[in-house]
């Protein structure tokens, strides 16, 4: 879900039936996803104002920390996922502080960005989060923010690994919802690229694994679930796939069309990343599928 500091929910028209929710309609969408039986949500926040360090992100009063705590006041049960990275907090719309290499290059500054990272975890972790999912593809990320976490306490929160996140396309119609399309280079210098192959995608899940992460991730889903079968078999930890932005935007677009039956094949593709190995599947038909894998229209 993405959460927005505004009064009213507003549409995102790359992602049609995908709401930007103000706090309070965030924490009813989250009882409906319950009673259907949706035990855990994730939350993206968009902040009112951006900046260059993301400061949005890892305020004690910041929009994912006040919707964090809003639906864990009003539904103690079910599970919040903070996602945790500053891209959507940042006027630049990149996962982190940039620093110039030269040539009027920019970059992203890993190591300072660790800790912000952290920070923001920490801050989520103490708004009720029960577990952090770090995003920003930074290298050593999962260590910063497990060693954050223990020190201040949160030894029980776990952290879900974005462990293998390529540079993707398919992040459009999310970048539009969140305003974080980056506004100078891209994000290739940290995500991963999809040519990259099997000994890469294991190397970064191995990193991981090493530095502490609970949950592993692939993402996108579907050009990837031989990924995702491929982890599934070299790891024992709970994986999860993210059935991205742009994998909605095809499917809903073409049943507005009427070229395709959205009810069959928004269930067809989430077996298939079921059946490669997914123990968890992160995406925006979750209300539609639990409605109608209940039998609902
Ligand atoms: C932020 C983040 C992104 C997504 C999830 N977390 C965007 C990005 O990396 O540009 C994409 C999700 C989607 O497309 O649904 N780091
Ligand atoms: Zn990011």
């Amino acid at each position: 879900m993405f959460v927005h500091e505004q009064e009213a929910d507003t549409p995102v028209a790359t992602m049609p039936g995908v709401m930007r929710h103000s706090i309070e309609s965030a924490v009813e969408s989250a009882r409906t996803a319950l009673s259907l039986g949706i035990r855990s949500v994730i939350l993206f926040g968009i902040p009112d104002a951006k900046d260059a360090l993301g400061g949005g992100a890892y305020d004690e009063d910041g929009v994912i920390q006040r919707a964090t705590r809003a639906i864990k006041a009003a539904l103690p049960e079910l599970t919040v996922i903070a996602d945790t990275c500053l891209c959507e907090y940042t006027d630049h719309g990149h996962c982190g502080p940039l620093c110039e290499v030269g040539d009027g290059q920019w970059t992203v500054d890993n190591d300072p960005t660790l800790e912000l990272l952290a920070r923001t975890a920490v801050s989520q972790a103490r708004a009720g989060a029960d577990v952090v999912a770090p995003s920003a593809m930074m290298d050593g990320q999962v260590a910063a923010i497990r060693a954050g976490l223990d020190e201040a306490g949160f030894g029980h929160v776990p952290v879900m690994s974005y462990a293998v996140k390529y540079a993707s396309a398919y992040y459009g119609p999310f970048r539009d919802a969140a305003g974080s399309t980056p506004s100078v280079g891209d994000r290739a210098s940290y995500q991963m690229d999809p040519a990259g192959g099997y000994r890469e995608a294991l190397r970064e899940a191995r990193l991981d694994v090493a530095e502490g992460a609970d949950y592993l991730m692939v993402k996108p889903a579907l050009a990837y679930l031989d990924v995702l079968k491929l982890l599934r078999d070299e790891f024992d930890l709970p994986l999860v796939t993210y059935n991205v932005s742009g994998e909605y935007a095809l499917v809903k677009a073409a049943a507005q069309l009427g070229f395709m039956d959205e009810r069959r094949t928004v269930l067809e593709t989430l077996t298939g990343m079921r059946r490669a190995g997914a123990d968890a599947i992160i995406t925006y038909h979750a209300l539609d599928a639990a409605r109608w894998l209940a039998g609902g229209p």
